[in-house]
């Protein structure tokens, strides 16, 4: 805490004409924050209005002020002159965590006294996560990997894991809680967004035989489905690369929850563009780190102030029912990350072990596998043929149908009209040129 901020505090404000009575001060890792009673007839829009001020005048950046609910004080939230990094072990290994009986228990981090933040990924049911570059975004995404795999085994939850940018995810490729490798390039990762709605649709026809409406109640008749938990780590560039994706994330979404499949979707450009109206309609349980402008905080939070977070780790978390919660994420190094994650290592690549688990005869062990791996683990030639034309790209795909085009109005004429041109007419050799010239004019395209 700032020296002497109990009464640092009371007269900065006093010279800018805010009186009232300092209440109680809590100091936290990140931030101290002190309540304040405005006295009567004090306006909380004059405080707001001079926030940078007095910042300044106390020797520090990123004060933030909020009304406290239900009460008559204000809190200031004064950055620690040195934040505490909040080892990751601390949170897994606090009651808190170790009593959680969540289905997909996940650590978001500790509140600003301290307290560990956990929520159930299942009841969210799908996360949307949003933050500059080297706000925390990628340290988080981990943190809630680790949390699942420290809670479940390899058998109930498996990760799919898409990375455009190759190296956040890397230490994931051979684990046996993954679905299939880390997916890095944008077309197989749309073909993936694909293939997991029809997976959806799979598990729904399953519970439809069983007669139960979610996978926890088929879990209840002794059938084990895995868990599918999709982490997207740059969701701007997925949807950039191919504008169809919305549809797919839409799609799982909406309907998603009860068969076990949940999104966590980060994006470092949380524009309009990017989080769209009905993207953020269906995703209401939004985490937000620091963002680049009051703008983008609005985007994804609905309000201003994720503007004013103080990075690395600093986040404000929107719950369904409307709350904002100010958490500091957990940190755990890549090579703890690296021993963690060592007892799950498998000697064969997952894929092909998956598919080897199809083939046997076992009723429970196929339930347990519903994922399609004709085409997840072990594309056809139909899907490998789709992820080919999807990673063409638009400009590439069209010149091909031009090509294809041109190629069939060429045969058609010379069946049609080999007759007439070997009489040669005026006419005929006048419309021939012109098909050439039409046909040259589709190709150049
Ligand atoms: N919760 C945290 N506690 C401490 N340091 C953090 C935390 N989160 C991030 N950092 C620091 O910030 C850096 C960038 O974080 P990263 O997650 O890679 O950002 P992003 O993915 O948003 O670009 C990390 O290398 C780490 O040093
Ligand atoms: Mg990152």
């Amino acid at each position: 805490m700032i020296d002497g901020l109990e009464t640092k505090l009371p007269d900065v404000l006093a010279h800018f004409g805010i009186e009232g009575n300092l209440g109680k001060i809590f100091e936290g890792p990140l931030i101290t924050e002190v309540e304040f009673q405005l006295s009567h007839g004090a306006k909380f829009s004059n405080v707001t209005k001079s926030i940078k001020d007095i910042a300044r005048e106390l020797g520090v950046s990123g004060i933030r002020v909020s009304e406290i609910p239900n009460s008559t004080y204000i809190c200031f939230e004064i950055p620690q002159p040195k934040a505490q990094t909040i080892p990751f072990q601390s949170v897994t290994q606090s009651p808190e965590f170790v009593n959680a009986t969540y289905a997909l228990p996940i650590c978001i981090g500790v509140n600003m006294r301290g307290l560990p933040i956990m929520r159930d990924l299942s009841k969210m049911p799908h996360l949307l996560v949003a933050g500059t570059t080297g706000s925390g975004k990628s340290v988080g995404l981990n943190s809630f990997i680790l949390s699942l795999i420290h809670k479940l085994k390899p058998e109930n939850l498996k990760f799919v894991l898409i990375d455009p940018k190759r190296i956040e995810f890397s230490m994931y490729n051979n684990q046996k809680y993954m679905l299939r490798p880390v997916i890095t390039d944008m077309g197989t990762a749309s073909q993936c967004l694909v293939d997991l709605c029809r997976e959806m649709n799979d598990r729904y026809e399953k519970f439809e035989k069983t007669m139960v409406r979610n996978i926890s109640e088929y879990h209840e008749k002794g059938y084990n489905l895995p868990y599918i938990v999709c982490v997207i780590d740059e969701f701007a560039d997925l949807i950039m690369f191919d504008k169809t994706v919305e549809k797919q994330v839409l799609m799982l979404a909406q309907k998603a929850r009860a068969a076990g499949i949940h999104l966590v979707i980060a994006t470092q450009r949380p524009s309009v563009d990017v989080i769209t109206g009905t993207i953020k309609a269906n995703l209401p349980t939004r985490l937000s780190y620091k963002v680049a402008s009051p703008a983008d905080s609005m985007t994804i939070l609905n309000t201003t102030g994720a503007e004013d977070l103080l990075g690395r780790g600093d986040s404000l978390l929107l719950e369904e029912n409307g709350t904002l919660t100010r958490v500091l994420g957990a940190y755990m190094p890549n090579e703890e990350i690296m021993q963690t994650l060592e007892p799950y290592r498998c000697a064969i690549k997952e894929p092909t072990q998956s598919v080897e688990v199809h083939s046997s005869n076992s009723n429970v062990v196929i339930n347990q596998t519903t994922i399609n791996h004709t085409t997840v683990a072990k594309p056809g030639l139909f899907a490998r043929f789709a992820d080919w034309w999807q990673r063409l790209g638009k400009r590439n795909q069209n010149k091909i149908i031009n090509w294809l085009f041109a190629f069939v109005v060429y045969v058609i004429h010379q069946m049609s009209g080999s007759g007439s041109s070997r009489r040669s007419s005026p006419t005929g050799t006048s419309s021939q040129k012109l098909l050439k010239k039409g046909i040259k004019k589709i190709v150049q395209k």
